[in-house]
């Protein structure tokens, strides 16, 4: 049990909460024009769907496979073709997408009220950790928590309490701060605190 005087830890989730997956829209537009952003968006609910089919399914295969066979069915239902350096390109700006304006500046401000950030995302280490770079901000985090090496996707419960274990931490004091409705939900049903942004 907690003696409720640990400091608590943000956990942020990451796409769609620190990086901007909707940022796509403006490589998309070469190949879907107006419909760019209507193409942007189904690529990110698919790529959700993916995610939560495979942990149901128990057939993992990680986030960025996810990424790219979302990418694949949002060209094949629009009717548009697809070659591969156009594929291999725009999953190569994916690892590139920049943080939300003003994330930067609130990181800044956490760390300097010594407040414990790390990242907890469906995504690799690997392209987490670029992203982070590109974005300027990987110095921010204490450390970054994927869902990787237990092979599932949020909301599986055992990510979250992954989570708390990776942090030698109890539940009650790991706040997890999303965007994204189910990660919220999710946290909050294993016993994390939570933060809708
Ligand atoms: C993540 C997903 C939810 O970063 O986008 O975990």
């Amino acid at each position: 049990m907690s003696n409720g005087r640990a400091t608590p830890i943000l956990a942020f989730d990451v796409y769609g909460t620190l990086i901007d997956p909707f940022q796509m829209e403006n490589h998309l537009r070469a190949y879907f024009g107006e419909r760019a952003k209507e193409a942007t968006d189904l690529w990110r609910s698919k790529q959700i769907e993916y995610s939560f089919r495979r942990a149901l399914m128990k057939k993992y295969k990680n986030f960025d496979m996810c990424t790219a066979e979302a990418l694949r069915f949002v060209f094949r239902q629009f009717g548009i073709s697809l070659d591969e350096d156009a594929r291999r390109s725009l999953l190569e700006k994916y690892l590139q997408l920049p943080a939300y304006p003003d994330v930067p500046g609130a990181l800044g401000q956490l760390e300097a009220l010594g407040v414990q950030l790390v990242a907890c995302s469906n995504g690799t280490e690997s392209s987490l950790r670029k992203l982070f770079e590109t974005a300027g901000i990987l110095s921010r985090f204490a450390g970054i928590v994927s869902v990787d090496p237990l092979r599932t996707f949020k909301p599986d419960p055992a990510v979250y309490e992954h989570l708390a274990s990776q942090l030698r931490a109890e539940k009650e004091d790991v706040w997890l701060i999303s965007s994204n409705p189910f990660d919220v939900i999710g946290a909050k049903a294993c016993g994390l605190r939570t933060a809708w942004v």
